[in-house]
């Protein structure tokens, strides 16, 4: 074969694929059997790599993965990847109904389902797939290409041959999710608690060939700028993205009115629990093109689109006994064993009780009928106890007053409902520290999951967080434990080499210091910008920092005031963790080192929305009109501080003047 014949084999082979891909993937009939793909593929493999200035980084050749990456770009998404406003019952969509109408009288809604896994927006040039990027922030997402490639139902070329966006949700189906979880708990890893973390955490592989294991999927509901296209109407967009191949949700409606928008939404609520992927709700779209530019945006969410939430499922069962657990700063969890019950399609048999001030104050006692529910669809909790169910003679529950795993006392912090374990070497809380460090949230070491570490404690390998990055040390000692192999090892060596590179704010979380959440740690990152400064911080400086408390100020210092804690960063920073961020650039505009009030009702954004947006634009946001004040931006029934900018001759602008300005900014 000569280099002419193998590029149109190879163009041949690839057309081939991409028709056999849709037929199956996406239209559900095969029009071959898995061996005959097989051979195309491997065919197309050999004749890549034979000839290799053919290759493609978005062949079909690429959907079983292959690329492995550093990190993922960062990518600003060319219009905002917006969330959307909630409803709840019937009542919220007939009020959306009444806004949407005072636009267009007769409006004419899609119906759609809510599919719960992440959104994605996926770019074509020329008619061949260029890009996927994450939502991330709207503002800003991750190059995931190589990874969302694996995804067979994604058309690598599409007949259009303009540049184009389409937007939609990555998911990960039931049945993948069960045997991932299946594939993990066999191996000793941790399990992922619903399909859309299992998505999530797919997506974010480095290495795509660990994401084309995943068997991910997508659907696509969004068609960004249709109008360009020359489409009018959201259906017409979704017909237009078939046409192309596009994977769209069949199960759809368009609707006339919110009684037929509400009459769907019945009809899915009922076929949920057969459905191959999860669902949260469904979403509510204004047809018309023009009409959702007219109805426009507030900062976050569309005004011409909505969302349904289903209700959480109650479900009836019995409390069989209270067990606690204990994290890793010594704090008691009450949880609930429950007779197994299936609630939102899992099997539950254990709810969070939160405190003993919850117990109480709902009177759970051991042996009651309970009614529970997944909050947010996700974790189990319960709403009540049934007392009239209750037996003669059963007892107030008494909170126990010895640590279930060392023994120690327990004891309540006044102010605080949690009870706390008084042995900081109690053995649960050495474990969950080091389980802690090692989240995907902090160090993410995420072959060192909750039960391997438990396990290497219990072999006295791990004993605290300082242990992690001594296990070169203890080589041969893991390599002879059961379930560890030479490769195993070095996967998890090169994991805890990777965590060095985990951002400053990741490193303060991992610490695990007491009431320093995912968002404070980001808080105190942005203000110290270096861990001596934080060290260094007093419980005053602390406290003037918006958003920390001074229980968490104090919680702060006390952590930092312990030996051991100071000893344990003295390591992590010889052993070259990110003690440090970059001051975060401010976008420059006009508002930059300008000192701005806000007044009246704004209608777009809250104060305190607006207040942030104008300090990231270097803006010093303040209460009062005086001379110093450089704009006075107004909302409705502005009035005594709009008068005083007036006679001072300060310059005033509309809400609508600012909005503009953040949009002009934004792009
Ligand atoms: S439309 C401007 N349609 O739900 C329109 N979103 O809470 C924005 N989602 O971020 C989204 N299914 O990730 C839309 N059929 C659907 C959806 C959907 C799931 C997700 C999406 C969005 C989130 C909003």
């Amino acid at each position: 074969m000569d280099k002419q014949q193998a590029e149109a084999r190879i163009m041949q082979l690839r057309e081939k694929l991409e028709q056999l891909a849709y037929a199956y993937y996406v239209q559900d009939q095969p029009q071959a059997s898995d061996q005959e793909y097989d051979r195309f593929m491997q065919e197309l493999i050999l004749l890549e790599t034979q000839y290799p200035e053919f290759f493609e980084p978005t062949s079909i050749s690429q959907r079983v993965g292959g690329a492995v990456l550093d990190g993922f770009q960062k990518v600003t998404h060319k219009k905002m990847m917006l969330s959307l406003g909630n409803a709840y019952n019937f009542e919220d969509l007939q009020a959306f109904d009444q806004r949407v109408q005072q636009v267009d009288t007769n409006p004419t809604y899609v119906v759609e389902l809510k599919i719960d896994g992440l959104a994605m927006s996926i770019h074509y040039e020329n008619g061949k797939f260029k890009q996927a990027i994450t939502r991330g922030d709207g503002v800003e997402g991750e190059d995931v290409t190589s990874n969302v490639i694996t995804i067979n139902s994604i058309p690598l070329t599409i007949p259009y041959k303009e540049s184009i966006e389409f937007r939609g949700e990555v998911y990960m189906p039931k049945d993948s999710f069960f045997q991932l979880n299946k594939k993990r708990e066999d191996a000793g890893e941790d399990v992922f608690a619903n399909p859309r973390n299992a998505a999530a955490g797919s997506i974010r592989q480095l290495d795509s060939k660990i994401a084309a294991s995943r068997k991910l999927d997508a659907f696509w509901y969004a068609l960004p700028d249709a109008k360009e296209h020359g489409l009018q109407t959201h259906e017409a967009s979704l017909c237009f993205m078939q046409q192309q191949h596009i994977r769209v949700n069949p199960l759809r409606k368009v609707c006339y009115t919110m009684q037929e928008v509400w009459e769907f939404i019945l009809e899915i609520k009922e076929k949920r629990e057969e459905l191959p992927y999860d669902i949260d709700g469904m979403v509510i779209k204004v047809n018309d093109v023009d009409v959702q530019e007219q109805l426009g945006y507030t900062v976050k969410t569309p005004k011409w689109a909505i969302a349904y939430k289903f209700p959480a499922e109650e479900v009836e069962t019995r409390l069989l006994n209270i067990k606690l657990t204990v994290g890793r700063t010594g704090k008691i969890t009450p949880n609930a064993v429950l007779e197994p019950v299936r609630v939102a399609g899992t099997m539950v048999s254990a709810a969070q009780l939160h405190n003993e001030d919850m117990i109480l104050q709902k009177d759970i006692r051991v042996n009651d009928y309970v009614v529970i529910r997944k909050a947010g669809d996700i974790i189990p909790e319960v709403v009540r106890s049934i007392p009239e169910k209750r037996e003669a003679g059963s007892e107030v529950y008494q909170f126990p007053t010895q640590c279930p795993i060392c023994g120690s006392h327990l004891f309540r912090l006044a102010n605080e409902a949690a009870h706390y374990c008084s042995n900081p070497d109690c053995k649960a809380q050495v474990v969950e520290r080091m389980i802690h460090f090692a989240s995907r949230d902090a160090m993410n070491i995420d072959t060192l999951g909750e039960r391997k570490i438990e396990f290497l404690h219990e072999h006295g390998i791990l004993n605290k967080i300082e242990d992690i990055y001594c296990l070169e040390e203890k080589k041969d000692e893991i390599l002879q434990l059961e379930g560890f192999q030479e490769k195993s090892y070095q996967k998890l060596i090169q994991a805890i080499e990777e965590s060095k590179n985990r951002e400053f704010e990741d490193l303060i979380y991992g610490l695990g210091i007491r009431q320093v959440g995912k968002k404070a740690a980001k808080i105190l990152a942005k203000h110290f910008y270096t861990m001596e400064a934080l060290m260094d911080a007093k419980i005053e400086e602390l406290t003037q920092i918006k958003d920390i408390g001074e229980i968490t100020a104090a919680s702060i210092c006390a952590y930092f005031e312990e030996p051991k804690n100071i000893e344990l960063i003295q390591k992590l920073k010889a052993w070259k963790l990110c003690m440090s961020c970059e001051k975060e650039e401010i976008k420059i505009s006009k508002f930059t080192g300008k000192t701005v009030v806000l007044t009246g009702s704004l209608t777009q954004y809250t104060r305190a929305e607006a207040k942030k947006i104008l300090e990231s634009m270097g803006a010093n946001v303040s209460g009062s009109v005086s001379k110093k004040t450089d704009y006075v931006i107004y909302g409705e029934n502005a009035k005594s501080k709009l008068e005083k900018a007036k006679e001072l001759g300060i310059e005033q602008m509309s809400e609508e003047a600012f909005q503009q300005e953040v949009e002009a900014s934004e792009v």
